[in-house]
């Protein structure tokens, strides 16, 4: 048991550094001085993503890009946003789907509509996500969006009404009991309703992670996503002064607790952070996840597009001056080599489930097991993965080891707003500095507890 402790917290350790090394050292964020033209590949149909960037109020572990809401604001962001679908549409791309993420999407929802509404005349898409928080999603409201939103994801974090207090998402949205009694209301007024939890909160028991997973089950949402806490430099204060800071870290263990409350139930893992009910399979989760490029509109959207992180300008007024001028919103693009591509698609696929071996060879023009021998070698090693039917697929281990690499890749994903966040003109002393910060999540010895042998 304590060699195998060993070898999995080796294991765990060199995944974070490896991952630590491709996004700081191998990430190149190249400011842009020329126009950047995003271009389609022939026949090809991408995932849309668009960003809607308002919040009534902030919570305190969130660093994703927003701003405070105010009406005018959002009603001029919104038509740019339509504006910039429509020169993406002339510049030759078609989408299958759409994914609307925030902030809190559904903050305007007459403006929303018209733009989903748009969207589906412009490309041929056929499926549409979107997250909310619990304020929105009221029967009245999410009529107006019956057939056009097809999943809808909304952040619940937690029932536990402490905790909610301490994120100040108690006054905004209600205690659990009244989260709770809104999303009993939306179920099946939108083909998918999922709840976001949050886990490995500094304090959060046990107990309180169990109250979390049977209230969530016990309403029966189509999916339910546990993500583990991610912290970065834009958040680690905010987290400490409202939740305090723990000397524990249970990230492996809750892990394991909530895969095996899940697999007593009747739903299944879709992903390595999601499950699934059984009725509802074969859902798209997170666009990070399921679509290896994807092409993002809107103030502070990433793109990945041919091998490349591609990024939109942050600031609004920039953002909506170069959409009204005609001009492209990329502002910065990031190149990955050939070895790094290899590697985030082997993750994609493998936090999706498992890596199809000659789908992976095809699409990537490689051999697997040459191009990434000694990864592939290293996960075998450590029982993280095993092969079947031509199908790499991870153990739970390797679930877990999926979760680590993810929530690392959202931070870094962070670094790359907290350099662009607030200014209109970058300068490149600001990248150099926050690229060399060494900010990362860091790693308590005990990360893998020791329990009794299995
Ligand atoms: C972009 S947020 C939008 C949610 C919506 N505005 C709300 O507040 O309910 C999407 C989800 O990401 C997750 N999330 C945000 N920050 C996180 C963090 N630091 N660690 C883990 N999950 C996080 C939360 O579960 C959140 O509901
Ligand atoms: S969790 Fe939702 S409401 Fe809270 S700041 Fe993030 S996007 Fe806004």
């Amino acid at each position: 048991m304590i060699f195998k402790n060993i070898v999995e917290n080796f294991a765990v350790n060199y995944a974070h550094n490896s991952i630590q090394r491709s996004l700081y050292n191998e990430f190149n964020i190249d400011i842009l001085t020329t126009t950047y033209t995003k271009t389609p590949k022939k026949d090809k149909k991408y995932m849309l993503y668009a960003h809607v960037p308002f919040c009534h109020t902030f919570c305190p572990y969130c660093s994703f890009h927003k701003y405070h809401y105010e009406q005018e604001l959002a009603r001029v962001y919104f038509e740019n946003l339509r504006e910039e679908m429509r020169q993406v549409k002339e510049a030759g791309f078609d989408f299958d789907s759409l994914y609307v993420g925030g902030g809190t999407t559904l903050i305007n929802e007459p403006e929303l509509e018209k733009t989903l509404k748009l969207a589906k005349e412009l490309f041929s898409i056929d499926e549409i996500s979107a997250e909310s928080d619990p304020n929105h999603i009221s029967p009245e409201s999410l009529a107006k969006f019956d057939g056009l939103i097809d999943r809808l994801s909304v952040g619940v974090q937690s029932f536990d009404d402490e905790t909610l207090k301490r994120v100040g998402r108690y006054e905004k949205f209600g205690s659990a009991k009244e989260v709770k009694r809104k999303l009993e209301l939306a179920l099946g007024k939108i083909p998918v309703i999922s709840l976001d939890l949050i886990f490995n909160l500094p304090n959060q028991t046990k107990e309180q992670l169990i109250n979390d997973i049977n209230t969530a089950k016990s309403i029966s949402p189509q999916q339910i996503t546990f993500y583990p806490l991610m912290k970065s430099e834009l958040t680690r204060e905010n987290i400490a002064r409202s939740l305090g800071v723990s000397n524990v870290d249970n990230e492996r263990e809750f892990y394991e607790i909530i895969t095996e409350e899940f697999s007593k139930s009747n739903y299944k893992q879709s992903n390595a952070w999601a499950f699934s009910n059984e009725k509802s399979a074969d859902l798209r989760d997170e666009y990070v996840g399921s679509n290896l490029e994807y092409l993002g509109v809107g103030s502070g959207a990433f793109s990945f597009l041919n091998g490349e992180l591609v990024i939109n300008a942050f600031n609004l007024l920039e953002y909506g001056k170069r959409i009204k001028n005609r001009q492209s919103p990329v502002i910065a693009k990031c190149g990955f080599s050939k070895k790094e591509r290899l590697k985030y698609t082997f993750l994609t696929r493998l936090f999706d489930g498992g890596v199809d071996i000659k789908r992976y060879n095809d699409e990537n023009s490689t051999n697997i097991n040459k191009a990434l021998f000694m990864e592939l070698s290293l996960l075998k090693l450590v029982n993280a993965v095993y092969e079947e039917n031509g199908i790499i697929k991870p153990t739970f281990f390797g679930k877990y080891i999926c979760i680590v690499l993810m929530r690392d890749f959202y931070a870094g994903m962070d670094k790359v707003r907290a350099i662009f966040k607030d200014d209109a003109k970058i300068k490149r002393s600001k990248v150099l500095r926050i690229m060399s910060e060494n900010t990362e999540q860091k790693y308590e010895p005990n990360i893998i507890q020791p329990r009794a042998a299995m």
